[in-house]
């Protein structure tokens, strides 16, 4: 039988897009003070040049933070660390020291200042190539210089019985993938 179409206030349109792969972003200010925020809204944009896109409400204090420095990490959390990603996502770095918070671990980057964040399992260093309004949010662009991983999870894609991604379905809720990986084949 053929579905019934009912409309969505478009305020929750964004939400037919989630599930949405939910990073963490640690930065830091001109002073070298870090923060981390978590994002829902990341997306790749290019392939040479590595490249990705950000969607960050100008009135985020990590989105000054990055206007500051023009450098930022892209951390990938999993299921373990799900109430720190909640956490990040819900508190500001104005009031908070996340790190000290969530019990994270800041670790040295490659190439950029900001931390990486030990307790995810991959990590893209980046500096800002752009940034572009979009309603209530702008799209920041940021150039790759960096990528790792921790060993023995990825082997170009990742190995979903050794972790668990972090989604994020809308407001307090997540969800994760199943272990099981779907690969079609075409006839032609
Ligand atoms: C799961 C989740 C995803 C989020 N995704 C985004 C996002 O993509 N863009 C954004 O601007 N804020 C997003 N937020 C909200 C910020 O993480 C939140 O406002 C945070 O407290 C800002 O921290 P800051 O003020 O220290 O920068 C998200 C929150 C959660 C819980």
């Amino acid at each position: 039988m053929d579905a019934k179409k009912c409309d969505v206030d478009l305020t929750q349109a964004y939400r037919l897009l989630h599930p949405k792969h939910t990073v963490l972003l640690s930065c830091t200010d001109k002073k070298g003070t870090p923060n981390i925020i978590t994002l829902a809204w990341c997306m790749p944009v290019s392939v040479k040049p590595p490249m990705l896109a950000l969607s960050i409400r100008p009135t985020r204090h990590s989105y000054k933070m990055i206007e500051e420095t023009k450098e930022f990490v892209i951390n990938i959390p999993t299921m373990s660390i799900i109430k720190e990603t909640l956490f990040c996502g819900r508190r500001s770095g104005k009031q908070h020291d996340k790190f000290k918070e969530t019990g994270l671990t800041p670790l040295p980057a490659k190439i950029v200042k900001p931390p990486i964040i030990k307790e995810c399992i991959a990590h893209l260093e980046c500096k800002l190539h752009q940034k572009i309004p979009a309603g209530d949010h702008d799209i920041l662009v940021g150039e790759i210089f960096a990528a790792y991983v921790n060993e023995g999870v990825f082997d170009k894609i990742y190995d979903l019985n050794k972790v668990k991604p972090i989604h994020h379905m809308g407001g307090d809720d997540f969800a994760t993938l199943a272990p099981k990986v779907i690969r079609p084949q075409l006839e032609s």
